[in-house]
């Protein structure tokens, strides 16, 4: 079994990112600028705009923090997308998602320009994405596709069951999974919370991608000897055990399922450091306006 070092594979990446920025930087370019807007202040996405700002700083890239108290009106926060859409400083932007119940995130989301939109949630990437042509790719999934690169994963041919069928990751996950290219080329079955035999269809599985939300629910009987599991679950449960009082949940029994596995992906440590090396790497894109 090969642990799949998700936080070594970030740590390599934010160096080669680094490296870039330097040769830009060197030649007189601009550095690439990524801003984000958080509201209110949900302990998970204070921790993941954290955490994305650091890793502009280990980039090499300018960040800027926007931040809003929880009742900002959905037309405030639609002036501020108008502005940052307009603002030729900021190469890409994000909103930190979930957003209070009174403003719409759909709104939100579209009124970002796709052409800054480097979590990759506007429908034109995501239409974009779906028949193959260059856009910014959400977050998630492309860790994970760089994950499979990385290690050299077969995915051709192979039988790729996807848990968990979100916008953000299950279903670009499921459109990567069957493209033309590598990674990619699998036959790819979509289980949500409907379908009838979850354990029946992850039991023929050559590669299971957990993205349901729901902790250690892939037990070591719904997996096939010499599976590749991928774990996307990031559930935080109160913990007595750690200093900040909370702990990460994967999606998958780690301790039963790991000695089953050719490749699996730890949690913490996985997925989750590459999601935010996938996010730096489109704001490099977006800075050099490879895409758009
Ligand atoms: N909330 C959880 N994950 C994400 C993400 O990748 N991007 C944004 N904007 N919000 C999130």
């Amino acid at each position: 079994m090969t642990l799949i070092d998700g936080k070594a594979v970030s740590t390599q990446i934010k160096k080669e990112i680094a490296e870039e920025v330097k040769e830009i930087v060197a030649k007189g370019g601009k550095r690439p600028h990524l801003a984000a807007i958080l509201v209110g202040h949900d302990g998970g996405s204070e921790t993941y705009v954290a955490s994305k700002v650091k890793a502009c700083e280990a980039c090499g890239f300018k960040s800027s923090l926007i931040r809003y108290e929880e009742d900002v009106t959905e037309k405030e926060l639609l002036q501020k997308v108008e502005d940052l859409n307009k603002d030729a400083d900021v190469d890409g932007f994000i909103v930190q998602l979930p957003l209070p119940k009174h403003i719409s995130e759909q709104k939100v989301i579209e009124a970002i320009d796709y052409r800054k939109d480097v979590d990759g949630f506007h429908p034109i990437n995501v239409g974009r994405l779906s028949i193959g042509l260059p856009c910014y790719i959400s977050a998630t999934p492309n860790g994970i596709l760089e994950l499979l690169r990385r290690y050299k994963i077969e995915t051709s041919g192979k039988k790729c069951v996807v848990l968990g069928r979100s916008n953000i990751v299950g279903k670009p996950m499921a459109a990567l999974m069957m493209q033309k290219a590598y990674p990619g080329n699998a036959t790819v079955t979509v289980c949500h919370s409907r379908t009838a035999n979850i354990a029946e269809e992850c039991k023929t599985a050559d590669i299971i991608i957990a993205a349901l939300g729901q902790p250690e629910f892939v037990k070591a009987e719904m997996v096939k000897e010499g599976a590749v599991v991928i774990d996307v679950g990031t559930t935080r449960l109160p913990s007595t055990k750690t200093k900040s009082g909370f702990k990460l949940h994967g999606d998958v029994d780690f301790e039963n399922v790991a000695p089953k596995c050719s490749f699996i992906t730890p949690v913490p440590g996985g997925v989750g450091p590459m999601t935010i090396v996938s996010l730096m790497r489109n704001t490099l894109l977006a800075g050099k306006k490879e895409i758009y």
